[in-house]
């Protein structure tokens, strides 16, 4: 018989690679994925507990979907990801109407699981983090699916333990993936279609380094390079202190590494830096943004923003606008510091009120604003190399692809585009996206 399921993810690439494991794992056992909650037979959610507000929301859903269990018992309602990881059996306590609870190092398990609740309805949950072996046989490769666009999972895991950030505590020890594997996988993606992708992990840059017989991130993407098929490489994310000279300057040494790096700054104080233990300085971050412009000037860069650090002064966060002024970020994105359980900064003494953290966040985000606006209205009458990766989904079914600079481009033209590199003469900008238009139109 078959049965359907419903997926949502939260959080970032390494829920979307954990669910699009989850979507083939799951065929195997007879299940096809449904767009509605409404008549799946079981109903899944990839969570993200980085900030509070991303773990509320996930309890939040979950009431949405106690109705539909009410209504049909036999509805199998299961959690994954990183808020499972970090509550645990507490989350089958908390809702007694959930059935699974799955961790980040188990999403192999879900069959499993899936079926012992469908023959007994036993409720079940498995959190338990394996170790390095185990652990790299169960890397997902992928070489089956679709799309022009896909991640590839280079590293998994973190271990720089950032004082404010669960992360290291939900996905474990960092444990990078054998090259050859990454290799071979990117080469059936190539095989199949696939003509960009973007390498991921929380911490790229220390690819390989505790490995002596492995390359280190630098050489794996000189690797890359030479897949034929393969047009584009990103990667994502870069810790500023790991991010090497050898590797920026691949930035202007691999004609496929887009010239667009997201380099999270968090701060731009050193006093805050240091108590985030992010192990570099406002100063040390400039200079490699400046050798980033040396090697390759078109590069744009975005980031990542913490405002309201326990004890950041207002010369802090002056700090923090100073920087983001010098760099001239095209995006960022810019978070209030949620304290969260287990990490070391949620121990620190806090003082500023809420209202006065506001009030800087609104300066910043002002600050960025206008500086993106800038940046992506410079771009019009600039005629842009676009990879098209299919038809929008709004916009009345016009192409959509992206710039080297990761934005989103719309245009009118033929199937026959797509998988292509077209060059598209930007014509507006927005928010969010850019709308184009072919060469002769
Ligand atoms: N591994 C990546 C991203 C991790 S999470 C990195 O190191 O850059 C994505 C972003 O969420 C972080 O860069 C940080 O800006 C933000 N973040 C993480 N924990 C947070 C917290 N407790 N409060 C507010 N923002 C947080
Ligand atoms: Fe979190 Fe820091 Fe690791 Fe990024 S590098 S995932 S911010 S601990
Ligand atoms: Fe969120 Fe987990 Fe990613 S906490 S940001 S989904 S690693």
């Amino acid at each position: 018989m078959s049965r359907c399921f419903y997926l949502e993810t939260f959080g970032c690439q390494m829920n979307v690679v954990d669910s699009e494991r989850i979507v083939a794992l799951l065929g195997e056992i007879g299940y096809q994925q449904v767009e509605s909650p409404d008549t799946a037979d079981l109903i899944l959610l990839n969570t993200c507990s980085v900030r509070d507000k991303a773990e509320r929301k996930v309890y939040g859903h979950l009431g949405r979907f106690k109705p539909l269990k009410q209504a049909r018992p036999e509805l199998i309602l299961g959690v994954g990801g990183c808020v499972a990881q970090q509550e645990g059996e507490r989350l089958l306590e908390k809702l007694p109407y959930l059935d699974i609870v799955f961790g980040t190092h188990n999403v192999h398990r879900l069959p499993e699981m899936v079926q012992k609740v469908e023959s007994g309805r036993e409720r079940c949950q498995e959190t338990d983090f394996l170790d390095g072996e185990t652990r790299l046989q169960l890397f997902p490769r992928r070489s089956e699916g679709e799309g022009i666009v896909r991640f590839v999972t280079v590293m998994q895991g973190c271990d720089n333990f950032c004082s404010y950030c669960v992360v290291p505590l939900v996905r474990g020890r960092e444990i990078s993936r054998p090259s050859h594997e990454v290799l071979d996988e990117i080469r059936d993606l190539a095989q199949s279609g696939v003509r960009e992708v973007t390498l991921i992990g929380q911490n790229v840059n220390s690819y390989g380094l505790r490995q002596s017989d492995e390359p280190n991130f630098a050489g794996l993407l000189r690797q890359v390079q030479k897949i034929e098929g393969i047009e584009r490489i990103r990667f994502t994310t870069s810790h500023p202190r790991d991010l090497s000279d050898e590797l920026i300057d691949c930035f202007g040494e691999l004609s496929k590494l887009c010239l667009h790096l997201h380099l999270p700054l968090q701060s731009g104080s050193d006093a805050i830096l240091k108590r985030m233990n992010r192990g570099y300085s406002a100063a040390d971050y400039l200079r490699k943004v400046e050798r980033l412009r040396t090697v390759a000037p078109d590069i744009r860069l975005t980031t990542d923003i913490i405002v309201g650090f326990p004890g950041e002064s207002d010369n802090d966060f002056a700090a923090t606008l100073a920087a983001v002024r010098e760099v001239g970020y095209a995006d960022a994105f810019t978070f209030l510091y949620s304290p969260r359980p287990g990490t070391a900064a949620a121990d620190y003494d806090d003082p500023m009120p809420a209202s006065e953290k506001q009030i800087h966040f609104d300066a910043l985000l002002k600050l960025q604003l206008e500086t993106s606006a800038r940046i992506w209205a410079s771009d019009v009458g600039k005629t842009a190399a676009v990879l098209v990766e299919g038809r929008s989904k709004q916009g009345g079914g016009q192409l959509f692809g992206r710039t080297t600079w990761n934005r989103i481009v719309n245009f009118e033209g033929g199937d026959e585009l797509i998988g292509t590199i077209v060059p598209v003469r930007i014509v507006r900008s927005f928010k969010n996206s850019q709308l184009g238009e072919t060469l002769g139109v």
